[in-house]
């Protein structure tokens, strides 16, 4: 099979994104887009040369895509992906995170998929980007021994005030920092602990932009059936400063993956890791640099993945079950901070 047709719904930032990695993939004969935005079905035309619907159903049924990137606002993800599900079982999905707003539209995606005839990936970009992967490989050689405790840091200012609304109202969103940033690393708690959560502990702060009913920062712990600890330390009212990444620690050492930042933001596919253990050949600054890293392009890698899980049949890497893990994590965490951060057991 060769020349699939794409569909992409939604086409604001994420939308071209999915896009330009699609065009660029060089399987991917044809680009459909479905936006209601006449502004947008202009980009889609003009940049990624996409035949264009206003409305995702006649997308479908017109345009006969193989597969679909779901791209639009966190609150629209349910609606569709149970359209999907439930009237197209032949066309694989992939599905941006989160995976829905509040925990029935998860539990019933979730349940929907196990039944669904076509591959389901789950937007949770982190476990396609290079130095999180190397990380993860040396925490699984034994690099540093069992793990003990993993903190992650996601301090990036994101200007609140030009969100497109939807971000900002939690009805639409689900959440400000934590459903829309600190999620990501919910995600790689729980990949590389690798054990089942048992408690959350979590308190949600407006600390800068206060005048917007989303959270801009949040600090939460996890903990894990086979002992391990995670701690978020999340923000974006870190005005001028940027901090991002994981550090695990184990009984013979420790491994750090550490942002790169650059001029305007982050450059997440440049991220160093670094292994501190004591039989290592210590550079200065006491820890081995690992020179394999590679340098990824994470979002061009999870597209070729989904391409490859629809026309060669490899296995999505994050399934929609993987993903109720996380988004379960992460709905405990917020039930946490409302009652001021009690802890809750999973
Ligand atoms: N994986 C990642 O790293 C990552 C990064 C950013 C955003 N995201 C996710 O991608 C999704 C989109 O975020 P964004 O930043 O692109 O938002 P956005 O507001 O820029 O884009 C959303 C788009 O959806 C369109 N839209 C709304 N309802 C629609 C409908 N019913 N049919 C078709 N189009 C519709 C809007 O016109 C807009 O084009 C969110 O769920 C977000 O969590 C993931």
């Amino acid at each position: 099979m060769s020349g699939l047709t794409v569909g992409i719904i939604g086409m604001g930032f994420m939308g071209s994104v999915h896009a330009r990695h699609y065009r660029d993939n060089g399987r991917v004969d044809r680009l459909l887009v479905a936006t209601p935005v006449e502004q947008e079905q202009k980009i889609a035309r003009e940049r990624f040369g996409a035949e264009v619907f206003s409305d995702y159903r006649s997308m479908i049924q017109q345009g006969q895509p193989q597969a679909v990137s779901i791209c639009t606002p966190n609150f629209d993800h349910y609606e569709i992906a149970s359209w999907l599900m439930q009237e197209a079982p032949g066309i694989a999905i992939l599905i941006e995170k989160p995976l829905g707003v509040n925990d029935q539209q998860v539990a019933k995606l979730t349940k929907l998929a196990a039944g669904h005839q076509s591959p389901i990936l789950v937007g949770h970009s982190l476990r396609f980007a290079g130095a999180y992967i190397k990380g993860r490989e040396l925490l699984r050689q034994n690099a540093i021994g069992k793990p003990c405790y993993l903190e992650a840091r996601y301090k990036w200012f994101k200007d609140f005030s030009k969100f497109p609304a939807w971000k900002r109202d939690p009805e639409l969103s689900g959440g400000g920092f934590l459903m829309q940033s600190g999620l990501h690393m919910l995600d790689l708690f729980v990949w590389y602990a690798d054990s089942p959560v048992v408690e959350v502990t979590g308190h949600a702060e407006d600390l800068y932009f206060k005048d917007f009913p989303v959270e801009d920062t949040f600090f939460g712990t996890v903990r894990f059936a086979n002992g391990v600890a995670a701690h978020l330390v999340g923000s974006s009212a870190t005005k001028g400063f940027i901090d991002y990444g994981i550090e695990v620690y184990g009984e013979r050492g420790a491994i750090k993956v550490e942002s790169v930042a650059v001029p305007g933001g982050l450059d997440i596919d440049n991220h160093s890791v670094s292994l501190f253990t004591e039989e290592s050949a210590y550079s200065p600054s006491g820890a081995l640099v690992i020179p394999s890293a590679p340098k990824s392009d994470f979002w061009k890698d999870e597209i070729n993945h989904f391409v490859s899980c629809v026309l060669d049949g490899t296995a999505p890497i994050v399934t929609p079950a993987d993903a109720k893990i996380v988004m379960d994590v992460c709905f405990a965490l917020y039930k946490s901070a409302a009652l001021g951060g009690k802890t809750i057991r999973l």
